[in-house]
């Protein structure tokens, strides 16, 4: 598919799989957005990403994901810049293993996994609904397998697992993915998830080095990694397919729990209260 005159947004591309998508999507020739939490990392990274693809036309905003204001100014100048988004990439994302909190004091795995891209995809809905026919594209885990919504404590304030809080985060883009492809069907915005595979990025830095040392036995490069997001990104056989997870390329069927409707609405209001949506 040609993204000639494309606008296309692609968070955490100043590492690992994001930067590998963002250097296969910017080849297409779209014009590419980055929200980045380092301009400095992102200067360089932007310029990495224009010699490898031949494409330009790459421009930075400052987006700190841990920040509910940080992610309102970003959308704010976005949209005072450009009127649409054909393709949003939610592919940022943190693996906490000790607890931490944002900016807004909410669980750092649940607030940049989950919240942040749920804020920033709803604060664009307006440009991305202009930009139709348009894809949104969150970066969800296997992981999703081994946690529930706990939404009695989300934030893990009572007992806090790092396994349980990464997972749920990445359950939650795929219930998320769900109830908002439901929501946009009738706008000509598809909306699917995917793993991209156990792949040797940063990631894994805070890891508990046995436990990394057998993971790195599986691990994928990066390049690798993202290819199940650049295919659901440009794929022109995935017209109008949506709210599918995705892995290898292939649509597979998620946890009970991501399949569950009842906890797609529960977490969706529960994400509006947080994020003031
Ligand atoms: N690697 C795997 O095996 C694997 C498996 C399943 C799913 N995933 C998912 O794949 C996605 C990409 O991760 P990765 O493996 O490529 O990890 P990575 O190399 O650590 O990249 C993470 C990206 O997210 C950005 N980021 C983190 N916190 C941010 C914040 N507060 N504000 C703005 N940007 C922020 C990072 O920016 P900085 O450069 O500034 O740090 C970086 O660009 C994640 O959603 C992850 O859950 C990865």
């Amino acid at each position: 598919m040609k993204l000639d005159g494309k606008n296309v947004i692609i968070t955490g591309a100043t590492s690992g799989i994001g930067k590998e998508a963002a250097i296969e999507i910017a080849k297409l020739n779209p014009f590419i957005v980055l929200p980045v939490r380092n301009l400095e990392k992102g200067k360089k990274v932007k310029k990495e990403i224009a010699i490898k693809s031949g494409n330009p036309s790459i421009y930075l905003l400052e987006c700190d994901l841990s920040s509910f204001e940080s992610i309102r100014s970003f959308a704010k100048e976005y949209k005072k810049r450009f009127c649409k988004v054909n393709l949003l990439i939610n592919n940022a994302g943190i693996w906490e293993r000790e607890r931490k909190e944002t900016k807004d004091g909410i669980e750092m795995n649940f607030g940049v996994n989950h919240l942040a891209p749920f804020l920033l995809t709803n604060l664009l809905l307006d440009e991305i609904r202009a930009g139709s026919p348009a894809r949104i594209i969150n970066v969800s885990s296997e992981a999703h397998r081994y946690a529930k919504i706990n939404f009695d404590d989300p934030e893990g304030s009572n007992r806090f697992s790092s396994m349980q809080s990464y997972g749920q985060s990445k359950l939650a883009n795929i219930l998320f993915t769900r109830y908002m492809a439901d929501e946009l069907k009738d706008d000509g915005v598809s909306v699917n998830c995917l793993h991209p595979g156990v792949v040797a990025t940063n990631l894994f830095d805070n890891m508990n080095p046995v436990l990394k040392s057998v993971f790195t036995l599986f691990m994928t490069s990066p390049r690798k990694g993202a290819e199940t997001t650049v295919f659901l990104a440009t794929s022109i056989h995935l017209n109008g397919e949506t709210g599918g997870y995705y892995i290898r390329k292939k649509i597979k069927k998620p946890s009970g729990a991501a399949l569950d409707d009842e906890a797609a609405r529960k977490l969706w209001e529960l994400s509006c209260r947080y994020t003031g949506i």
